[in-house]
């Protein structure tokens, strides 16, 4: 007698064989829900992501950085475009995800409630930032759900493009005029920690986590991958000739890791929470930009409707 296969276990075979989860297969409602609260949250970073540094277009220092910059934030556009996309594969809408971004209700990375108050912002968000979101992207190429990992594998392509850009800004501030050596170790001051916290709260304040690396969504604990950016980021900055805002991070030889100081995680609750010193902007001009877009929408979906009469005939 035929045996009818049970789903929970064809699931769990194939997570376990490092198969893909497709759309179409049949998956947990819990690893479903896990996936579109990740990948939504993760779309709607890279469009706030663009603010801070949409921030500096107009006022980049040659036409070069100009050009560069605007082809750096165009992309994180299509990074959230690409996630949207794989989002709606597991049947969240993409106006639901939109207005639950607008309402405050969806998170999005802390580190874009921060402000951009010089130039060498540019230069240590792309460095850093950037360089963040690639420890904690890589892994995501071998996600089990296939539309996210076959997502990630370009964005992290794009995303290191991304860092080597921030880090040639602050390569020339560094070797430039003295005002130009301190606007980047400004930048740095302020930059290094929330960066540390992009990586989110402790493993034993991570609640999902277990349960997410037993479905191979992630692949590295919080604390895992800000370990790993700490000993890759120390020797960039000594090569820059700058400072790392910590006076506890030391070279632990037992480990064979940096250790480093106290992350001020009231300071990330509060971000969190909306009470960063820019959450309050950035929604406001998400809501602006999607208002002003309205008529943009709409006449998007005319002409869609048009062509497909025109086809029928
Ligand atoms: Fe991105
Ligand atoms: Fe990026």
């Amino acid at each position: 007698m035929m045996q009818t296969p049970d789903p929970q276990l064809q699931f769990d075979l194939k997570v376990a064989d490092e198969q893909r989860i497709e759309p179409k297969d049949w998956m947990p409602e819990p690893y479903r829900r896990t996936l579109i609260r990740q990948i939504s949250q993760h779309a709607h970073s890279e469009i706030v992501g663009m603010l801070p540094e949409g921030n500096w277009i107009t006022r980049a220092p040659s036409l070069r950085r100009k050009a560069v910059l605007l082809a750096k934030v165009q992309d994180e556009a299509g990074h959230g475009l690409y996630l949207y996309s794989a989002a709606e594969t597991l049947g969240a809408s993409r106006e639901q995800m939109i207005a639950d971004l607008h309402s405050g209700k969806a998170k999005y990375s802390s580190i874009f409630n921060y402000p951009t108050l010089s130039w060498a912002d540019m230069g240590a968000i792309g460095w850093l930032v950037d360089g963040a979101a690639i420890m904690n992207q890589v892994p995501l190429c071998r996600t089990s759900y296939g539309p996210y990992a076959r997502a990630m594998v370009r964005i992290c392509k794009e995303e290191s493009f991304h860092q080597r850009q921030g880090y040639e800004i602050m390569m020339t501030l560094a070797n430039g005029l003295k005002e130009q050596k301190d606007m980047a170790q400004d930048a740095l001051n302020r930059w290094w920690w929330p960066v540390l916290m992009m990586f989110g709260p402790k493993d034993d304040e991570s609640p999902n986590t277990a349960q997410s690396m037993q479905w191979k969504i992630k692949r590295f604990t919080n604390d895992e991958l800000r370990q790993k950016f700490v000993d890759a980021t120390v020797p960039q900055a000594e090569y820059l000739g700058l400072t790392i805002p910590d006076p506890d991070l030391k070279w632990n030889e037992a480990r064979g890791h940096y250790d480093f100081g106290a992350i001020n995680w009231d300071e990330f609750w509060e971000v969190v929470k909306g009470n960063g010193p820019c959450n309050r902007q950035r929604l406001e001009a998400r809501q602006k930009a999607h208002a002003e877009g309205e008529w943009v929408r709409e006449a998007a979906l005319v002409y869609a409707k048009k062509r497909e009469m025109r086809d029928e005939r």
